[in-house]
C-alpha cells in the first residue's frame, strides 16, 4: 500500500513509499483493530520533521511515514476488542509506552525517558497510508455525529490535555477559581483551546499576530472569545486595559512569545507552554523582574506535550459540546483539503507556503 514518508535527518525528503499492507493479527493477543484510513490531518510537526529538524525512522527503516492526526473507519478488530467494531469511526493516539514506570499505569503520553515514540513523529511509523493497525488500548471511537470534524480529534485532545494539566497542577493552591485566560496563538491548537476555555465560562482573549478581519479571528469571536492583535496591542498593553489573566495556554510556536507570557500571568496564576520550537532562537529577557515576581507571585509553568486515550475522549466530549453550543463554528478550522496521497507535494506547499491555512489534511480515501 501506498505511504507518504521522509527521510529523517534529510531536508525536503517527502517522498511517496511502500509498505505492506497491516493485518490484525500483528497484534498480539487478539488486541489488534484494523482501520482503513480515510482522513490525516498534517500540521508544523510535519513541516518541521520534512525540514529535518527533529524525526527519526522506525529500526530496520531508511523512511519514517508521516501523519499522526488520523481518522479512518474500523475495517476488522481481534477477538479481544470489546470497545470498537467494524464500521465505527476512530482517531488513534500517537505515543506510545518507551519503557518508564508511566507505562504500567496506561500513560503512554508521559515518559521518564529520554527517548520516545510516536506514531508519523519518532520511531514509529505514522497514519498517512491506506491502512493502520494498532492494539485496542489506543483506538479511540469518534461519534459519527462528529464526523464533519474527524482530523480535529488530535489537536483537540492535546488542547485537552493542556487545559487539564493545568487544572490537575493548580490543586496546589487548594482554591482556584480562574475567570480570565489568555491563549497565545490561534492556530488549531489555539481556537481548540480557546473553545473549551469558553465552555468552562471563562473570560477569554485569543491574541495572535495576524489583525482582522482573519479567519482565526472569526472563529476566536464565534466561540465568544476577545480576539487581539499584537500588531495593533502589545501584551502589556492589553493587560493595562482588561487586568492579567489567572490562566495562559501558550501555542504560537515562538519560544519568544512564551517567556513574554512570563511577565504578564497574574499571581497564583499558570502557564501551559504547547509549542514544540525546533530552531536554535536566542532571546533576552528581564530575568530580574520575572523571578522576582513569579516567586512572589507564587506563580507555575508547566510544559504539556502529547495526550493519552483520555485526553482524547474529553477532547471529543468537548468537541460535541462546542457543536451544540457554538453551532459550525469548529469546521471552520479546516481549511484546506488535499485529494489523495499522491497529491503529497501540494500538502506540503501549503504547510510551508500558506500562511492563512488553519488546517491542512488529506482525503485519502471515500467512507
Ligand atoms: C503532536 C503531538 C506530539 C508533539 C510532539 C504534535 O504536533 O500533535 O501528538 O506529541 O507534536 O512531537
Ligand atoms: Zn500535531
Amino acid at each position: 500500500m501506498k505511504a507518504i514518508a521522509v527521510r529523517p535527518g534529510q531536508a525536503n525528503s517527502v517522498h511517496m513509499a511502500e509498505l505492506p499492507k497491516p493485518a490484525v493479527a500483528d497484534v498480539p493477543d487478539g488486541r489488534g483493530v484494523l482501520v482503513r484510513v480515510l482522513k490525516i490531518g498534517v500540521d508544523a510537526t510535519d513541516r518541521e520533521i520534512n525540514d529535518a529538524l527533529y524525526g527519526a525512522s522506525p529500526p530496520g527503516y531508511d523512511f519514517l511515514v508521516l501523519g499522526h492526526e488520523s481518522f479512518g473507519i474500523v475495517e476488522e478488530v481481534g477477538p479481544a476488542v470489546k470497545h470498537v467494531q467494524p464500521g465505527d469511526y476512530v482517531t488513534c493516539t500517537v505515543r506510545r509506552p518507551g519503557g518508564s514506570i508511566f507505562d504500567q499505569i496506561g500513560r503512554s503520553d508521559i515518559t521518564s525517558e529520554e527517548v520516545y515514540y510516536e506514531r508519523g513523529i519518532n520511531l514509529l511509523h505514522g497514519y498517512l497510508t491506506e491502512y493502520f493497525v494498532d492494539d485496542a488500548e489506543f483506538i479511540v471511537r469518534v461519534p459519527v455525529g462528529l464526523k464533519h470534524l474527524h482530523v480535529l480529534a488530535e489537536p483537540m485532545s492535546c488542547a485537552a490535555k493542556a487545559v487539564e494539566q493545568a487544572f490537575e497542577a493548580q490543586k496546589r493552591l487548594q482554591v482556584w477559581k480562574p475567570e480570565r485566560a489568555f491563549v497565545t496563538g490561534a492556530g488549531q491548537i489555539g481556537l481548540l483551546a480557546t473553545l473549551i476555555l469558553r465552555l468552562r465560562g471563562m473570560e477569554v482573549y485569543t491574541i495572535a499576530r495576524s489583525g482582522k478581519p482573519s479567519l482565526k479571528a472569526e472563529i476566536a469571536e464565534a466561540y465568544g472569545a476577545t480576539y487581539v492583535s499584537t500588531r495593533e496591542i502589545s501584551l502589556k498593553e492589553l493587560v493595562e486595559q482588561v487586568g492579567k489573566p489567572d490562566l495562559i495556554i501558550e501555542a504560537t510556536g515562538s519560544s519568544q512569545v512564551a517567556f513574554e507570557a512570563m511577565e504578564v500571568l497574574g499571581h497564583n496564576g499558570a502557564i501551559v507552554w504547547t509549542s514544540i520550537t525546533g530552531g536554535q532562537r536566542n532571546i533576552q529577557i528581564p530575568s530580574d523582574h520575572v523571578n522576582l515576581n513569579w516567586v512572589l507571585g507564587n506563580k507555575l509553568l508547566l510544559g504539556s506535550v502529547n495526550a493519552n486515550y483520555r485526553h482524547f475522549e474529553s477532547g471529543i466530549a468537548d468537541m460535541a459540546l462546542g457543536e451544540v453550543t457554538y453551532p459550525g463554528v469548529t469546521e471552520r478550522i479546516l481549511t484546506n483539503p488535499v485529494d489523495g496521497l499522491e497529491n503529497y507535494a501540494e500538502m506540503m506547499r501549503l504547510l510551508v507556503e500558506e500562511k492563512s491555512a488553519l488546517k491542512v489534511y488529506v482525503n485519502v480515501a471515500e467512507g
